[in-house]
């Protein structure tokens, strides 16, 4: 029967390692997968998280299983990070978080609940979008639609294209937003305009999912959850899918957390009463290592504040490569201004290089990107960053 299987097409991102791993050349540089590296082309595991393994392989007595909603320290440690510890959400018992097998995991849940529980068909999301969105909504049993987002000729938000699109979203329809550091472009809303979005949500009362995956790589930790609290403030109802893959370094370990946020507490425990389902029938519940590390992070006031500085130092790091590229880009005369490099938010840069420029730079220079253009400006080092910016200003 497996002979009527045709072959998948390799995953647009993750399939790149693959064809990253079987390139002979010595020279190769990976832009793909966004996982951030240090100049040594090194994905480091975090001092922070070191320190807590430490803790936690002396510490730990049993490998008994976790709850279906996972730790319930590491839950209430997530909700802390996005709504901020003195908010009303916390305080008035509104929100349940589910530990997930990161932020996939988490996407998937809320895309089961809202189909199952809520009966919604169909979800709107970024033009362009995180490329396995599109896999997991629809393996979900959602249809999945694009709202105007990136404007090619401005290098910029689409913002009236964007407001045009989410007017007529109907309230039986879902909306996914990237809480910061838009993936694939890098561009965010400003805080003015994520105010004017949540006042159109909770007029136009549609279900609104936020994708935050890349807290602290913009601007901070609070400053890239205003977005996420511009709407908490407004909307009373919220799906959250967050992850701690790259603020932790945490990549294989996979840790995240599907939060749901309800008008008040009795809605919140029925309505989690059936996310809880939802993972019963899926993964049953989540692994224990990877969230017991970020909770005992979290709940250890010196741990928690040098994760913080490490991760301003990743943050630190990209600026520094962004400035670098926009500079020697320059310097070798490339035909375009590459200057938006230099703001745009998080690990992704998306350079305009188009799908024939892409596929030069694999074959002949052995530089690897996402088919659209972007690039994981963290994986550039001190190392290749010269080659890279030589070979796109070859092919511009
Ligand atoms: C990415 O966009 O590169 C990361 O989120 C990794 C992934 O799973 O695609």
């Amino acid at each position: 029967m497996f002979e009527r299987v045709s072959a998948a097409p390799a995953d647009p991102i993750l399939g790149l390692n693959e064809a990253f791993a079987s390139d002979p050349r010595t020279d190769k540089v990976n832009l793909g997968v966004g996982v951030f590296m240090n100049d040594d082309g090194v994905t480091p595991i975090l001092a922070t998280v070191k320190e807590a393994e430490d803790r936690l392989l002396k510490g730990e007595t049993t490998k008994s299983y976790l709850a279906i909603s996972g730790d319930p320290e590491y839950d209430a440690q997530v909700q802390g990070l996005l709504f901020g510890k003195d908010s009303e959400i916390i305080a008035n018992n509104r929100a349940r978080t589910a530990q997930t097998p990161g932020g996939t995991g988490a996407l998937r849940i809320a895309a089961d609940f809202m189909r199952r529980e809520l009966g919604v068909e169909r979800i709107h999301v970024s033009d362009p979008t995180w490329a396995n969105h599109g896999n997991i909504f629809k393996s979900a049993g959602l249809e999945v639609v694009s709202y105007r987002y990136y404007d090619s000729d401005t290098m910029g938000l689409d913002f009236d294209g964007m407001l045009e699109h989410l007017e007529n979203v109907p309230e039986s329809e879902a909306v996914l937003f990237h809480g910061c550091c838009h993936n694939p472009t890098g561009i965010d809303p400003t805080f003015n305009q994520w105010q004017q979005l949540a006042d159109l949500a909770k007029r136009r009362n549609f279900v609104v999912l936020f994708d935050f995956a890349y807290q602290g790589f913009a601007r901070g930790m609070d400053e890239d959850a205003a977005g996420l609290r511009a709407f908490a403030e407004q909307v009373p109802e919220l799906l959250i899918a967050n992850s701690f893959s790259k603020n932790f370094g945490l990549y294989n370990e996979r840790v995240g957390a599907m939060t749901l946020v309800a008008s008040d507490r009795h809605t919140a425990d029925n309505a989690f009463s059936q996310v809880k389902t939802i993972i019963r029938g899926n993964y049953s519940n989540p692994p224990a290592h990877g969230a017991k590390i970020v909770a005992t992070i979290l709940t250890d006031d010196a741990l928690r504040a040098a994760w913080i500085q490490e991760v301003a130092d990743m943050r630190d790091h990209i600026q520094v490569l962004r400035d670098q590229m926009v500079q020697k880009l320059a310097d070798r005369n490339a035909k375009r201004d590459f200057g938006f490099i230099s703001h745009q938010n998080g690990m992704f840069s998306f350079t305009g290089l188009t799908p024939d420029q892409v596929k030069k730079l694999k074959e002949d220079y052995g530089i690897y990107m996402v088919g659209s253009g972007r690039i994981n400006v963290a994986g550039m080092s001190k190392k290749n960053i010269d080659a890279v910016c030589d070979a796109i200003a070859a092919v511009v």
